[in-house]
Formats: C-alpha cells, sequence, structure tokens
C-alpha cells in the first residue's frame, strides 16, 4: 500500500490525548496492512496562538495542502475566547477547511452493539439507528461577510447567511450519490418557510432530484428535524443540510450513540488532501484528566483510510476493532453504565491497537 504522508494537528484540551491514540492505532495498520505512514505534526488553533502568534500558520497550511491527508484533534478552550475574531483558534480551522476546498463533511452516527443502554433516549428509540449528517462545510453564514457597526443607538452586528447555487448543487450531488450506496432515502433539511437561501437550496434538491428517481427525497423544516431525530433517528438515512443547521444537528444526534466522543467526521473537497477529526471540540472540562474518549478520533482514522486511501478494508478493521473493545464492556467514563469500571484514553487505544493485531493473527 505503499509510503503515505498523513498530517497531525493534535491542537488544544484533550486534542493531544485523542490524537495519541489515533495515530497508536494507525502505527497497528500500518503493520497490518503494510503501508509506510510519514507522520507530520503541525501546530494549529489555541497552540499555535500562543506560540506562533497566528492560529494556522502558514508552514501548517501548506504542509496540509501537499499531505495525503489530514488529521485533527480539536482546538479552542477558554484561554483564547475573548481574543479578536482574526486570534481565534477556530478560526484555524474554518482556514483550513476553506482554503482546502472542504465543502463536504460527512458525519455518520451509528449505535454500536451494546452501548443501547447508554442513551438519554429509550433503546426502542434508538434501536438500528444508522444515519449520515452530510453537511455543508465552506459556505453558509459561517463565511458570509461579518460586520459590526457603532451607531447611536448602540451597536450593530450582522453575519450574512449567502449560499451560490454551485454550492448547494454539489453537496446535494454527493448526498444523492451517497443515498444511492445506502438506503436510497434522503432528507433536505432547510428552513425554506423563512429564509430566501433555503428556498433555492430547496429547488436545486428538486431539480438534482428529477436524475435519482431510486432515491426517496424528502424535505424537512429544521425545528421539526430537531425535534425528529431525538424521537424517530432510525428513520432517517442521509441527511443533507447547510452549514450551521449540520453543525447543530449532528451535535444533537450524537446523544444517539450515548456519547459526542462517537462521532467522527471526514471533510473533503475535489482533489485535495481530505481532512478527519471529530465532531466534538477540546472539551476544556476534561483535558488533562486522561478521561476523554479516543472513539471518534479512532473512527475518524479509519475514514481516512476510506475516503483518502480509498482502503475500505482498513477502514473497516479499525472500525471492527472500535466495536469490539466496546462489545466486550470497555469504555471510558463518558460512555459507562452505572457502576461499571471505565477505561483510561489510554488503555481504551491499547485494547483496540491490541485488537487489530489480534485480527491479523486470526487471518493469518
Ligand atoms: P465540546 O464538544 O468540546 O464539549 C462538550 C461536552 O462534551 C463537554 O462536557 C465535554 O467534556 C464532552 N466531550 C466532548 N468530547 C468528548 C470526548 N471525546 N470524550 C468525553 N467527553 C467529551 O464543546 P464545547 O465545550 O462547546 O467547546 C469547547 C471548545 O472546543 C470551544 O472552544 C469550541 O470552539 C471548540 N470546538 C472545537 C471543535 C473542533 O476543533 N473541531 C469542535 C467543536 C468545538
Ligand atoms: C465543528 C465545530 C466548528 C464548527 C467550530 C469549532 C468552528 O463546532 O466542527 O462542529 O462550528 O464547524
Ligand atoms: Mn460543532
Amino acid at each position: 500500500r505503499g509510503v503515505k504522508k498523513i498530517a497531525v494537528i493534535p491542537g488544544d484540551g484533550i486534542g493531544p490525548e485523542i490524537m495519541n491514540e489515533a495515530v497508536k492505532v494507525l502505527r497497528q495498520v500500518e503493520q497490518k496492512f503494510g503501508y509506510s505512514f510519514e507522520f507530520q505534526f503541525a501546530m494549529a488553533g489555541g497552540g499555535a496562538i500562543d506560540q506562533v502568534g497566528v492560529p494556522l500558520p502558514e508552514e501548517t497550511l501548506s504542509l496540509c495542502k501537499s499531505a495525503d491527508a489530514v488529521l485533527l484533534g480539536a482546538v479552542g478552550g477558554p484561554k483564547w475566547d475573548h481574543n479578536p475574531p482574526e486570534l481565534r483558534p477556530e478560526k484555524a480551522l474554518l482556514g483550513l477547511r476553506k482554503e482546502l476546498g472542504l465543502y463536504a463533511n460527512l458525519r455518520p452516527v451509528t449505535l454500536f452493539d451494546g452501548m443501547e443502554d447508554r442513551s438519554t433516549l429509550r433503546p426502542e428509540v434508538i434501536a438500528g439507528v444508522d444515519l449520515i449528517v452530510v453537511r455543508e462545510l465552506t459556505g453558509g453564514i459561517y463565511f458570509g461577510e461579518k460586520k459590526r457597526t457603532k451607531t447611536e443607538e448602540g451597536e450593530i452586528a450582522s453575519d450574512l447567511l449567502i449560499y451560490h447555487e454551485y454550492e448547494i448543487e454539489r453537496i446535494v450531488r454527493l448526498s444523492f450519490e451517497m443515498a444511492m450506496k445506502r438506503k436510497k432515502k434522503l432528507t433536505s433539511v432547510d428552513k425554506a418557510n423563512v429564509l430566501e437561501s433555503s428556498r433555492l437550496w430547496r429547488s436545486v434538491v428538486e431539480r438534482v432530484a428529477e436524475e435519482y428517481p431510486e432515491v426517496t427525497v424528502s424535505h424537512m423544516l429544521v425545528d421539526n428535524c430537531a425535534m425528529q431525530i431525538v424521537r424517530r433517528p432510525a428513520d432517517f438515512d442521509v441527511i443533507v443540510t447547510e452549514n450551521m443547521f449540520g453543525d447543530i444537528l449532528s451535535d444533537e444526534a450524537a446523544v444517539i450513540t450515548g456519547s459526542i466522543g462517537m462521532l467522527p467526521s471526514a471533510s473533503l473537497g475535489q482533489g485535495n488532501s481530505g481532512l478527519y477529526e471529530p465532531i466534538h471540540g477540546s472539551a476544556p472540562d476534561i483535558a488533562g484528566q486522561k478521561i476523554a474518549n479516543p472513539s471518534a478520533m479512532i473512527l475518524s482514522a479509519a475514514m481516512l483510510l476510506r475516503y483518502s486511501f480509498d482502503d475500505e478494508e482498513a477502514a473497516q478493521a479499525v472500525e471492527k476493532a472500535v466495536k469490539a473493545v466496546i462489545k466486550a464492556g470497555h469504555c471510558t467514563p463518558d460512555l459507562a453504565a452505572s457502576g461499571q469500571k471505565a477505561v483510561s484514553t489510554e488503555e481504551f487505544g491499547d485494547l483496540v491497537a491490541e485488537q487489530i493485531e489480534k485480527a491479523e493473527r486470526e487471518m493469518s
């Protein structure tokens, strides 16, 4: 499978802790599947602000551009929360997504065996959940013009929610293709009863839908979707939506799995290297305690193998290993049942790596 260059950005808070485990697991994959991974560590986020004065150093950006894929832990934290907009850690993430042209953010939500009783939702409600949120990632209100004006009546602030037709069309097309490979069910989520950008979004979905007659398409208003996602989550297959709605709905959907520490993501564009990161943040409230769940980070590495290296076999080996470890009753405190003894971040990573190694012995 050859030499691959992976840019690694551990980031802030729990970022470095979970990244250690993902790299450990990839080292095991390297052995088992005959890769030669070249990990190139880089700074971004709060750490980069502290060390070199900017959230996304030029060096980091060019490294990411030249790498075969990028792994990112998380950025941000209270230390930098009062920084001006250009000097916020989050700016690094937004800059990377935009500069690498990563317009499609895939956020799969699946319920793992043995975790049926860990969600705050009832087991019969979440049984069989297997959905994916396809979030538009380089447009919308995140990237439209921002303004702040002082007036005599006080300050005015605005964020422009803007979408070009081509931006909608490419993410919608990708979602139809995704639905064709899954249960052929697509839910497009918008706020077309109020927003003009949503009305354009809806008309694009309807036009593209004509090319995919096998896919059952429905439109759902985002407020209703926020409710349906916890009421009957198993009915969803592919959910496609704009940038901010996708951000919010995916954190909500994480509740189904029992912990936000379970949700990985892949950010893809055309040609460029993909970026892989958990959907959660830097979790400052638990940073340094060695209790963060590294699953989302490890499963993001699995997505890297799938989408950047086109290696379904290795991706599934990692996913199966995480599933097996969890099914055997090992998990970090966020997922532990009451009274259950939890393992540390590092122990969890060790178990996953061991599981991959064991699978190798069974095969050969
Ligand atoms: P968060 O996702 O960091 O944390 C929310 C809650 O979930 C916390 O209680 C946290 O302890 C818990 N949690 C998150 N990941 C966990 C894991 N792997 N294991 C166990 N528990 C976990 O969201 P927040 O607190 O709103 O944001 C904190 C910082 O992270 C902010 O600065 C925010 O901007 C940033 N952030 C970064 C990213 C990213 O880098 N991709 C994503 C979201 C938020
Ligand atoms: C995410 C995060 C980011 C987002 C922030 C940190 C900019 O919440 O990746 O979900 O809103 O996209
Ligand atoms: Mn988010």
